[in-house]
């Protein structure tokens, strides 16, 4: 991407998203590209058109953010704001279609289906990033920033205990729609985001570079150990 457009683009971002926010502000932004350069560009798996499809979305995914009474969710809102500046603003966006569509459904990611053409390799990309930055040591940081003050550490229910334990030894066999935990407690939270990962990258066979996945691994171990050493020293099983 251009240097020209690279700088708008920043200053777009630093317009909506908060720099003291860094669990979703402009710091999640910076750890998203800095995955993005490390993990990508310098392996290539995926066309550089479709890298820099991704690199605006990365910018502009969470923007939205900046309009909490949205009841559509911040990822439409997003894509508001986001074509609000291109056509009174006159932000020249490639692959704008791509971006938007990406941007659009992040919240939601591929369901699981490994992606057919460009827009849905994008928003594939831009779905593991996003999870890699909610997964290991910064990702457990993040919910307890984000979701801390207002859950408890573990679910009170033994059923949604349960549901934890399983969704660490068989991430891939629980569809997304079965994870109910995530909004219930801190450990839910980070065993939902450690599952989600995991459909993830499995959709995204042969597009993530050996050195991607083993971050991802890594990190999802972290996560791993720290939850399931909560859980233990509660005295649950
Ligand atoms: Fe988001
Ligand atoms: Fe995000």
């Amino acid at each position: 991407m251009d240097g020209i457009l690279e700088e708008k683009c920043w200053a777009i971002a630093r317009c909506f998203l908060p720099e003291e926010n860094w669990w979703h502000g402009l710091p999640h932004i910076r750890r998203m590209l800095a995955l993005l350069d490390g993990f990508f560009v310098e392996d290539p798996t995926v066309d550089t058109v479709v890298l820099n499809a991704v690199r605006m979305a990365v910018y502009f995914h969470d923007i939205g953010r900046s309009r909490p009474d949205d009841s559509r969710g911040h990822a439409l809102a997003s894509v508001d704001i986001l074509e609000e500046l291109v056509e009174q603003e006159g932000l020249a966006l490639p692959h704008r279609e791509w971006v938007l569509y990406a941007i659009a459904n992040h919240s939601v990611g591929l369901g699981g289906q490994s992606p057919t053409n460009e827009k849905e390799t994008v928003l594939g990309i831009l779905v593991l990033l996003d999870h890699a930055d909610a997964i290991g040591a910064i990702g457990i940081a993040r919910t307890f920033a984000h979701m801390g003050r207002s859950l408890p550490l573990i679910p009170e229910d033994e059923v949604d205990i349960k549901a934890i334990y399983y969704c660490f030894t068989y991430p891939k066999s629980i569809t997304m729609a079965d994870v109910q935990i995530k909004e219930r407690s801190c450990v839910g939270c980070i065993a939902f985001n450690f599952a989600a990962t995991s459909h993830i990258t499995a959709s995204l066979t042969g597009l993530i570079p050996v050195s991607f996945m083993d971050i991802i691994s890594g990190r999802q171990e972290r996560m791993k150990l720290f939850a399931l050493d909560i859980l233990g020293q509660t005295g649950a099983t």
